[in-house]
Order: structure tokens, then C-alpha cells, then sequence
């Protein structure tokens, strides 16, 4: 029966076909697994008497028999067949009046972890535009502040004083440069083409070798059957040498020690959810370093413009490499504990 659903066994969301007065006529696997149950015990029961509490659903059938349902949401609790609670993220829905009623079900630890994900992602968007327009303020008076101190040197009386304009001058210019890097990455075009995942490796792999000859050792594990995905390869670069330069340097000592170690690793994942967009093909890049760990005061804010957990550090790279990711509609994401620190790369493949 309802062979034509058999692609709904896919899904790890949990779905009931239920008709207008709430029993079950078709359920998928998810939601016969969730509820220690099968297909033969569900079909033909109420399916409200799996919920902790059945109002909101007896509502969503009222609400449909009144031909008032549309779609409807709400929070519940699922209990299965060994009296275990599962919170999920309903949505009731009836395509046409009269009709059967789909019910979806999303666990809700998933639901919320989107979701702080999404609320990370846009506060992190809002900070980025927050300093580009404090980039902008700053830039424009720079430039008729270093023009004023120059003349000023010229007319000074006492060249004694000329200390002091070159401390102007001096400081504007670093300033200047701190603020065009603030405005690079969103001025950078992008320049898409094929690009291999593993040749952008490679490339890091021999610059970061050249920077540490000896003490990094550099382990690649790649899935060399990765398609190409569309991307501006020099902007790639830039990502994933940022967070190996990182690496190198929070491995100060290992390197000396001749024990540091930064793993390259490539694999392909199914079915993810980037930035809203749901992609069947992803790749995953992990930037893995055996160093000592982000730094627990940073760790919320890495990669927020300005943090930065080093001495003469601009805290620039990763809010970078986040931006770069993000334009390709890829995500970035990082674990970190003493010994293993993982960057990890998510970008969707056509
Ligand atoms: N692999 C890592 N191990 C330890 N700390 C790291 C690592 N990657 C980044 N960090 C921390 O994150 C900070 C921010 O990095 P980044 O944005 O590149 O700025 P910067 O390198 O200029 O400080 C670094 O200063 C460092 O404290
Ligand atoms: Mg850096």
C-alpha cells in the first residue's frame, strides 16, 4: 500500500497521512522508528495518542473539518512505545479541502540547532556591516588628516616638532591600511570557474611548507572523487591558507618541536542545509591542527572582525575566510579542544 510514498522513507523529518477524523493511513520510517513502532501498529490508529498532549493536533483537525487548515504549526511531544518523550516541531497541512492531512514532524533538537545556527550567521552578517560602515567613517577624514599634518610639517618653526607631525602621518597611514583590509573582501569580484578542491590544497599545502620547512608534517586525506564545484579559486586560496597560517602559528612550539601536525581532509556529504538552501551534493573541507586550542574567551566571537587572540594580530582572517565562504554560499564552522582544532569548510556542489 501507498507505494508512491516509498520515497518519503527517505526523509529523516517524521510524516503521517492522517484522514479527516486524526487516524493514521500512511506513516513514514522515521516516524515508525522514533516511535519504536511499525507501519502495521500505526496504520488505522488515532494518531493523536502519541502526543504527551493531543490538544494542538485535535485543534489542526478541527480547524481542517471547519476547511480553515491551510498549514498549521505548533509544538509537541511525541511519546513512544517505551514511554520515551521526543520534542518535535509540527506542521499540519492540508493541500486541498476535504483532503487527507499531512503532518510533519521535526525533532527538535535539530530545529533548534538550525536555528541558533541561523541566528549566529545574520548577527554575524549585521556585525560585518556594522564595521564596513564604521570602515567607511574613518576612511574618509584620514585622508585630510594626513594632508593637514604634511603641510603643518612644512610651516613648522622648529624641526624638533617634526616628531610629532610624522607620528600623525605614521598613524594615519597604519589606519589607512587597517580599514582598506577592512573593506577588501567585499570589493574583490568573484572569478568563477571549474575549480578541483584539491588542486586549492595543494596550493596552501606548498605555501605554508615554504613558510615551515621543517618541525609540519602536512597529512592529506582526500576523496579524490569529489567533482569540481564552481568557485573563485584565489578567493578559496585565501579561505583555507587563512586557517592554516592560523593553525601554524597557534603550533608555535610543536613546530620547534618537531611535532606539529595539520591534516587536509576532503569528503563529500548528502543532503545539507547552507545559508536556507537545501543541497544534495556538499563538500566538506577540514583544516585539522594538533595544536593547543582556540582560546575559550574568543571562541564565540572568532570570527567577528578585530578578534584576534594574538600579539600584532588584525583579526581579520577568519572574518575573511567566513566572508569568502558565505559568497559561496558555504558555511564554516569550527570545533576546538586542547590538541584538535577543526575548521571545518561546507560548500554545495552543482
Ligand atoms: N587553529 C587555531 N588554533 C588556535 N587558535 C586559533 C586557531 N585559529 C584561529 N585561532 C585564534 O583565532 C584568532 C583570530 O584569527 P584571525 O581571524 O585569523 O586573526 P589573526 O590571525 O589576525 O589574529 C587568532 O588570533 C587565534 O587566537
Ligand atoms: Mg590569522
Amino acid at each position: 500500500m501507498h507505494q508512491r510514498f516509498a520515497v518519503l522513507d527517505n526523509l529523516s523529518t517524521l510524516i503521517a497521512l492522517v484522514s479527516n477524523n486524526g487516524q493514521v493511513v500512511y506513516s513514514n520510517s522515521a516516524l515508525e522508528a522514533a516511535l519504536v513502532s511499525s507501519h502495521r501498529l500505526i496504520v488505522g490508529t488515532p494518531l493523536a495518542q502519541y502526543f504527551q498532549e493531543a490538544t494542538a493536533f485535535q485543534n489542526a483537525l478541527q480547524a481542517a473539518n471547519l476547511q480553515q487548515l491551510g498549514t498549521l504549526s505548533f509544538d509537541a511531544v511525541l511519546i513512544d512505545s517505551f514511554d520515551k518523550a521526543l520534542s518535535v516541531y509540527v506542521s499540519a497541512s492540508q493541500p486541498e479541502p476535504n483532503a487527507e492531512i499531512w503532518i510533519e514532524m521535526h525533532p527538535q533538537d535539530a530545529q533548534a540547532k538550525q536555528e541558533r545556527e541561523q541566528r549566529l550567521s545574520d548577527q554575524a552578517q549585521a556585525n560585518k556591516e556594522l564595521v564596513r560602515n564604521l570602515a567607511h567613517e574613518i576612511k574618509n577624514p584620514l585622508g585630510g588628516i594626513r594632508g593637514a599634518a604634511q603641510l603643518l610639517e612644512m610651516d613648522l618653526p622648529s624641526p624638533d616638532l617634526k616628531e610629532y607631525t610624522q607620528v600623525i602621518i605614521h598613524e594615519s597611514d597604519r589606519l589607512q591600511s587597517l580599514v582598506d583590509r577592512l573593506l577588501a573582501p567585499h570589493r574583490q569580484a568573484k572569478i568563477v570557474s571549474d575549480v578541483n578542491i584539491h588542486e586549492v590544497c595543494e596550493r596552501v599545502r606548498s605555501v605554508v611548507l615554504a613558510q615551515y620547512p621543517k618541525g609540519l608534517q602536512i597529512k592529506r586525506d582526500y576523496d579524490v572523487s569529489i567533482p569540481e564545484l564552481r568557485a573563485d579559486k584565489e578567493q578559496l586560496i585565501q579561505v583555507v591558507l587563512n586557517i592554516a597560517q592560523n593553525a601554524c602559528q597557534a603550533m608555535g612550539t610543536l613546530i620547534e618541536n618537531a611535532q606539529a601536525q595539520l591534516i587536509l581532509k576532503t569528503r563529500i556529504v548528502n543532503q545539507v542545509t547552507l545559508e536556507r538552501h537545501r543541497y544534495k551534493l556538499a563538500l566538506e573541507l577540514h583544516i585539522i591542527d594538533n595544536g593547543p586550542g582556540i582560546e575559550e574567551s574568543i571562541k564565540d566571537t572568532l570570527f567577528f572582525p578585530l578578534v584576534s587572540g594574538r600579539d600584532g594580530g588584525s583579526g581579520l582572517g577568519l572574518t575573511i575566510a567566513q566572508t569568502f565562504v558565505v559568497q559561496h554560499g558555504g558555511q564554516i564552522e569550527c570545533s576546538s579542544v586542547p590538541g584538535k582544532t577543526d575548521f571545518k569548510i561546507l560548500l554545495p556542489l552543482p
